[in-house]
């Protein structure tokens, strides 16, 4: 019990701590086969994982972030920007290999036991599939950084990924030198953590709670 509060806690983000090293294949399956072990709306298992190992294909993707890193640092003014600008935002090229996790809608479809009065349940089983993969990862000693600087056509067309399946995240995924112990971006000034204490709501939900808008 310990030990899974232990692993929750020292997940991380990781985008500056990518070793490079080859990622053990059995440790590769096991995680994967975590992921795979999800809930999912009406048993849809509505998600797949492309590996992504070649380099061509991620420099072409980090190239894209890259631009879309720009475009958002645009909307950006003064001290906003300025710490923006000691950011990093991805680690494609650092980690040992991209995980591309999409969500298919049409799988299980038209009956989704779940779904009729809420379409996006379909996408939160894909995330519940990526924060099983993250969290194994993180009990393999390995890292994981979420990169959503992307537009999605973009990603779609560059991995064939068939119309109608939506590219979710890209994973970057390896070994790491350390897990940092603080998120970067609490660590840059960007934003700090909410105290638990100013999520909890009783009988009604309560605005205005304590802790960072
Ligand atoms: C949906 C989603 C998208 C994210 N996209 C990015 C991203 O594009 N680049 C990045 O550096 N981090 C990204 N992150 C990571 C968050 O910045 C990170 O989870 C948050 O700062 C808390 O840090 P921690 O995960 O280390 O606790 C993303 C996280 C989520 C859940």
């Amino acid at each position: 019990m310990s030990e899974f509060y232990e692993v929750l806690h020292r997940r991380r983000d990781v985008r500056g701590e990518f070793s490079g090293a080859p990622v053990d294949p059995a440790a590769l399956r096991r995680i994967l086969g975590a992921a795979h072990a999800a809930p999912s709306v009406g048993l849809t298992q509505p998600w797949d994982f492309v590996l992504v190992s070649d380099l061509g294909l991620r420099e072409t993707f980090a190239k894209h972030v890259h631009t879309e890193r720009e475009i958002f640092a645009a909307s950006l003014d003064g001290d906003r920007a300025d710490t923006f600008a000691r950011i990093k935002i991805e680690g494609i090229l650092e980690a040992s290999l991209g995980v591309v996790v999409t969500y298919d809608p049409a799988r299980g479809a038209p009956d989704v036991l779940g779904r009729h009065a809420i379409a996006d349940a379909g996408l939160y089983s894909v995330v519940l599939t990526i924060q099983n993969l993250w969290l194994a990862a993180t009990a393999e000693n390995l890292g994981v950084g979420w990169v959503s600087f992307y537009r999605e056509p973009f990603l779609a067309e560059l991995l064939g990924i068939p119309d109608g399946i939506r590219p979710v995240a890209w994973l970057c995924l390896g070994p790491v030198t350390e897990l940092a112990a603080v998120p970067d971006l609490e660590r840059h000034g960007w934003r700090e953590r909410r105290a638990l204490d100013g999520a909890i709501h009783h009988d009604r939900f309560t605005p205005g709670q304590p802790g960072p808008a």
